[in-house]
């Protein structure tokens, strides 16, 4: 009878170790896959450069261009973020704009979004530096911004952030006019 009782005090340790190993197993793989965070890929398109010439550079106010902001989102849970205004700047300077509409980028998934940049070419102008740039023929901008949101993984919703930085070369001087660009980001919620 004695023997029995501990046997089965035995049996129900034995197996309560069990569970609380699997279940540790499955929590830090789990950590480790599915919430592991992952910053999102991020392609700068310059997609309306084309239709621009070197004379709008030197004459224009102000110059707005398309471009498609190609995320890839490689979490598992979808990122809705609020309007953003995404800031262009020159030599530190802030000369431009792009407004980024809200949406939600599906987990996992790959996401083309179209934006219009404005950008003050006149205030541009007034640095003797990108004077000197555009005599050259070619302008390296910067954008950056950061895009306020949730993320929802498994319904479960936590605010977070996306900021991103790119930087541009437009070779204004070429016909037609195309630009190169690397970008990184960074996600925090
Ligand atoms: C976001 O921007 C769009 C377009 O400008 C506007 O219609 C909408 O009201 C804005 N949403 C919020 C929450 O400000
Ligand atoms: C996103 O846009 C780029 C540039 O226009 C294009 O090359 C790419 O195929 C698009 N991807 C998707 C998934 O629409
Ligand atoms: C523009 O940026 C490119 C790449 O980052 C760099 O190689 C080049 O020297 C820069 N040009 C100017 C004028 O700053």
């Amino acid at each position: 009878m004695l023997k029995d009782k501990n046997y089965a005090i035995k049996l129900c340790c034995i197996s309560a170790t069990v569970i609380a190993v699997i279940t540790t197993i499955v929590l830090v793989t789990l950590a480790f896959t599915v919430f592991k965070r992952h910053d999102p890929d991020l392609v700068l398109y310059p997609t309306g450069l084309a239709k621009l010439q070197l004379d709008d550079f030197i004459t224009q106010d102000t110059i707005t261009s398309e471009m498609v902001m190609s995320i890839r989102n490689r979490n598992h849970g979808s990122f809705k973020f609020e309007n953003t205004t995404s800031h262009i700047t020159y030599d530190g300077e802030l000369v431009g704009w792009v407004p980024i509409m809200a949406d939600t980028i599906p987990e996992d998934a790959l996401m083309n979004i179209t934006a219009y940049a404005t950008l003050r070419a006149k205030k541009l102008r007034e640095n003797p530096k990108a004077i000197n740039d555009i005599v050259s023929g070619s302008l390296n901008l910067t954008a950056t911004a950061t895009m306020r949101g949730k993320m929802s993984i498994m319904g479960i919703k936590k605010k977070g952030s996306v900021y991103t930085e790119c930087h541009m070369t437009m070779y204004i001087s070429e016909i037609p006019i195309r630009g190169d660009s690397w970008c990184w980001t960074k996600l925090e919620i």
